[in-house]
């Protein structure tokens, strides 16, 4: 396969670091540009325990138990979003990756600068997505990696301190990488491919990102979001809450209901391509992250792409006989990445420009 790397894909424009804009005492009202009135009328759902995403136990899935594939099909169809308990990532490498991850962001700025994002990559430490002067911004800043294909690393920007967190990240990448795979082996069969190559041969040597997020606290946190709404453009997403504070929110009837994390488990979601290569069999969910006024937020997400080369459109086999096809295909995955990269992420804004 030729070897791409995601380096020359497209990048972002740099932009102000918002922790230490949040640690300045001095700050009582936040800057204009993180000032959202669009979301101002948004309504979240009262609080509901009876109202969360699925649960999915993994060792159960790879078990073949048929009733959790059920419950695995059923909540990609109506939810988009499910929890994975049992999924066999060991307790020390999860301590691990929390812990280095806290220590990465409490280096001194300039530190943290040394990983800065550069104009034309999309890795690094910054902020993602920003395209124009004018345009609002997160309550946020991310690290962010492309651990997957192991090839295509930029070691240029993965952290030296702390002084583990090089192994660690390459430790948790593939263990997520190898729980991804499982579940798309999973996907395979609920959708009732011929074979389940057909869906896992996009994905060999597919492109895993990582985005290690920060939220600072806000002291007007209703004014700001912490990540606009959007859908994960890319194919599965792994989400890990890294310290106790929530704040992942989905869309869900046209309102917001927060995510109650489980400990350690994963929050899994379907992305835009899932949902294009399944035809919109599954469905992939606006979601948001909300920001605190007292305590900073930690999350990792793993977005797990297919090979550069590969087709994005709905699998041949399932838009036979009377089943038309609901989105356009893009030749390869590097053209659809380069598109995704030059947009805005904003609700389902690239998602609703390849439904046909
Ligand atoms: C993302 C995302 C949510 C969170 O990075 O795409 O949706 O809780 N993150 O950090
Ligand atoms: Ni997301």
């Amino acid at each position: 396969m030729e070897r791409v790397t995601s380096g020359d894909i497209g990048g972002s424009l740099p932009v102000e670091n918002v922790q230490a804009l949040a640690a300045n005492k001095l700050l009582d009202n936040v800057p204009l540009r993180y000032i959202r009135p669009e979301y101002e009328h948004d309504q979240v759902v009262d609080d509901d325990s009876n109202h969360q995403i699925p649960v999915i136990n993994l060792s159960k899935l790879v078990d073949d138990h048929e009733d959790e594939l059920a419950k695995l099909h059923s909540a990609c169809k109506h939810w988009g979003f499910f929890q994975l308990i049992n999924h066999g990532v060991k307790e020390q490498v999860m301590d691990k990756i929390k812990k280095d991850m806290e220590e990465f962001f409490k280096l001194p700025l300039e530190e943290k600068l040394r990983y800065a994002k550069l104009r034309n990559s999309n890795e690094g430490y910054g902020q993602a997505f920003v395209h124009s002067e004018e345009q609002k911004l997160d309550w946020t800043d991310s690290l962010f990696l492309v651990p997957q294909p192991i090839y295509g690393r930029n070691l240029r920007f993965w952290p030296t301190t702390p002084s583990s967190f090089i192994e660690t990240l390459e430790q948790f990448s593939s263990e997520v990488y190898a729980i991804s795979k499982t579940l798309l082996r999973m996907m395979a069969k609920n959708l009732g491919l011929e074979s389940e190559k057909n869906l896992l041969n996009l994905f060999e040597e597919g492109r895993q990102g990582l985005r290690m997020g920060y939220y600072p606290p806000c002291v007007q946190p209703k004014l700001v979001v912490g990540l606009t709404p959007h859908s994960d453009p890319t194919g599965l997403t792994l989400l890990l809450q890294v310290n106790d504070v929530q704040g992942l929110q989905i869309k869900k009837k046209g309102k917001w209901l927060p995510i109650k994390p489980i400990p350690d488990a994963f929050i899994i979601n379907i992305g835009d391509i899932i949902e294009i290569l399944s035809n919109g069999e599954y469905k992939s969910i606006e979601h948001r992250a909300v920001v605190n006024s007292e305590k900073e937020r930690l999350s990792i997400a793993a977005f797990h792409g297919t090979n550069y080369k590969a087709m994005i459109g709905p699998l041949l086999e399932l838009v036979k006989g009377h089943n038309r096809a609901r989105y356009k295909t893009i030749a390869t995955f590097q053209e659809y990445l380069r598109k995704m990269l030059s947009c805005k992420l904003d609700g389902k804004n690239m998602l609703e420009e390849l439904k046909l």
